[in-house]
């Protein structure tokens, strides 16, 4: 097992140096900024905030990628009501490539749904693992977001995903075991170099908001002396639920609702989040640094 590790971390260096030595241009894999949206429960309205995200920081004129690295049932398609027919097994087998299996989405992003191989890196063989790195590195090159969908909670599969990337969205909502939850993967992933920003859903006040974000902060500042960011708050909205049923993204069929302008207001921030560019990674990197962890 480790041997495979070994080989794909050789491989992804050569590709990472290739991509940097394009004549003193600025890599383009590196201008992707890779996050993953993970929370502590499952439920609590990760998929839905990661897709309408992207419709947002898609209307401010940005590339983004969602990739659906859930293995659960209610996914991305569910959400934007289409099937893809290909996922990223299908580049894991040489079949495709991965311009062939990103689907146009509403409102203006592009899909690649996981499959169930993305999780088991390790088990793959190497023209699997070359086919894999050269498809995300391309993909990663002509995006300014790749936001990928996790499941919820500290499994390894969400937790590699979670190691891997350099900032880190939790989602929680006012629901006690959510906050909870959500400290038990921080108090497990947190490090100085990897910013973890929250955002809390379903709230019925501003203050509310507040408060959430003020628990989880202080717990993760007394005992793990390191601060989380909250990246902004997202209401408790009749129309989400109505989206939700219609297989419609919310800010598209609402888009003047509260939630939509809470989903708004974060990708403002997540944008002008100047603070961590400097720790911005091209797939390269991030797959590297997948399998250190696995
Ligand atoms: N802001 C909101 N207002 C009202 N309802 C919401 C809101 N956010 C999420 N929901 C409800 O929660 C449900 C679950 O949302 P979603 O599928 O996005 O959660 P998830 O965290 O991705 O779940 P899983 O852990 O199963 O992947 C939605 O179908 C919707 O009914
Ligand atoms: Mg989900």
């Amino acid at each position: 097992m480790k041997d495979q590790a070994t080989r794909l971390r050789e491989l992804v260096n050569k590709n990472y140096k290739k991509s940097n030595n394009n004549s003193g241009e600025k890599s383009s894999a590196n201008g992707a900024r890779i996050i993953t949206i993970s929370s502590g429960k499952g439920g609590v309205g990760k998929t839905n905030f990661t897709v309408n995200l992207g419709i947002s920081l898609s209307k401010m004129g940005k590339k983004v990628v969602v990739i659906d690295a859930d293995l659960g049932l209610s996914n991305v398609d569910v959400v934007l009501g289409l099937i893809p027919k290909f996922s990223l097994n299908n580049v894991l087998s040489g079949e495709k490539n991965i311009e062939e299996i990103v689907v146009d989405a509403p409102g203006g992003i592009r899909i690649v749904s996981g499959g169930s191989g993305i999780m088991n890196l390790v088990d793959l063989e190497k023209y699997q693992l070359e086919n894999l790195v050269s498809n995300l590195d391309s993909i990663a090159s002509d995006s300014d977001y790749i936001l990928i969908d996790t499941g919820a909670g500290l499994s390894n599969s969400v937790m590699s995903f979670i190691e891997a990337s350099n900032e880190l969205v939790m989602v929680i909502t006012p629901d006690p075991t959510s906050i909870t939850d959500a400290y038990a993967v921080v108090k497990n992933i947190h490090r100085d170099d990897r910013s973890v920003k929250v955002v809390i859903n379903r709230v019925d006040s501003n203050k509310e908001g507040f408060e959430v974000y003020h628990k989880i902060n202080s717990a993760t500042k007394k005992f793990l002396n390191f601060e989380v960011e909250s990246l902004g708050f997202i209401y408790e909205d009749l129309s989400v639920k109505k989206a939700v049923r219609n297989q419609r993204p919310f800010i598209l069929e609402n888009p003047n609702s509260l939630a939509s302008k809470g989903v708004d207001m974060i990708a403002y921030n997540l944008e002008n989040d100047t603070k961590n560019l400097n720790k911005v990674n091209g797939f390269s990197r991030f797959i590297n640094k997948l399998l250190n962890s696995v």
